[in-house]
């Protein structure tokens, strides 16, 4: 008989966390090593990264920092290498990090896309294939790719972070498939406005009011509410999904 809760246990995995050292990617590091993962937590603050690591090793698991510059492809392979040199296998990447600006498009610059574009899709997609290739050889493995509410719903002063989401969502259908004969699920996680501290000055007075609007379940989202998606998705409890896009909203598109 199938022990259908066991399925959700991370023990004995390798989980790569982009974006780790700060806000959603933080706390799905450390969700993840607490469902049993060890985990190599990435970014460009070694500090702030270090700290992830601390927390994560008080819980007894193993947690390795890497320092990487995700809109560089020489930083991801160098990650690779990482990856290869520590734990020499990995099963999941959540590919966490990216770079939203909120600007009326005829304002945005570009550096403003080069930067959004660079960090959130450029860099997510060579990390896919980065960490996939080390997933391929294995013929298991499950990646999760961080999109979001904007991917579906039009907001002003949105329009190219929204674009990058949307691509994500494209993406994410596109490798499934690819990647499928090779034992990869690939999923996206999409969730609403959720209160991290990169977010805490925008989501002030009126924008608040405005978004709490579009929220049936009435509140933001915290780090909190995304962990059990993304355990699922890391687990072998999803293995018979693939090229989706869950969203986690409180009812945000489906009131779209
Ligand atoms: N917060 C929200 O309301 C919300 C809603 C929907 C979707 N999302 C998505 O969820 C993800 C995380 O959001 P968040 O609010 O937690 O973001 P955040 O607080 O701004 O954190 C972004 C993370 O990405 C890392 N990062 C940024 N540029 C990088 C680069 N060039 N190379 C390597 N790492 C880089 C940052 O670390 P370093 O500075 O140390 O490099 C940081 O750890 C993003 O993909 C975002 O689009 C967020």
């Amino acid at each position: 008989m199938v022990d259908h809760y066991q399925r959700f246990d991370l023990s004995n995995k390798v989980a790569v966390v982009t974006g780790a050292s700060e806000g959603i990617g933080r706390d799905i590091a450390i969700g993840l090593a607490e469902a049993g993962a060890d985990v190599i937590v990435c970014s460009r603050r070694e500090a702030k990264l270090l700290e992830v690591k601390e927390i994560v090793e008080r819980n007894g698991r193993r947690a390795e920092t890497c320092v990487v510059d995700l809109r560089n492809v020489a930083d991801i392979q160098s990650l690779k290498a990482f990856v290869k040199a520590t734990t020499g296998k990995v099963d999941i990447l959540v590919n966490n990090a990216g770079y939203a600006v909120t600007k009326p498009a005829w304002e945005v610059s570009e550096n403003d896309w080069d930067t959004m574009v660079d960090t959130g899709f450029k860099g997510l997609f060579f990390c896919c294939q980065a960490i996939g290739s080390i997933m391929g050889e294995h013929g298991y493995g499950k990646i999760i790719n961080l999109s979001s509410t904007f991917s579906e719903s039009i907001v002003p002063g949105r329009s190219v972070y929204g674009g990058i989401k949307a691509g994500i969502n494209h993406l994410t259908e596109a490798l499934a498939m690819e990647w499928a004969p090779h034992g990869i699920r690939v999923n996206a996680l999409a969730p609403t406005a959720v209160n991290t501290p990169s977010r805490q000055s925008t989501l002030q007075g009126p924008i608040l009011e405005k978004v709490l609007a579009r929220i049936p379940l009435g509140r933001l989202a915290t780090p909190d509410d995304l962990i059990g998606a993304v355990i699922f998705l890391a687990s072998a409890a999803s293995d018979f999904v693939t090229g989706q896009t869950l969203f986690v909203d409180g009812g945000w598109v489906a009131a779209s």
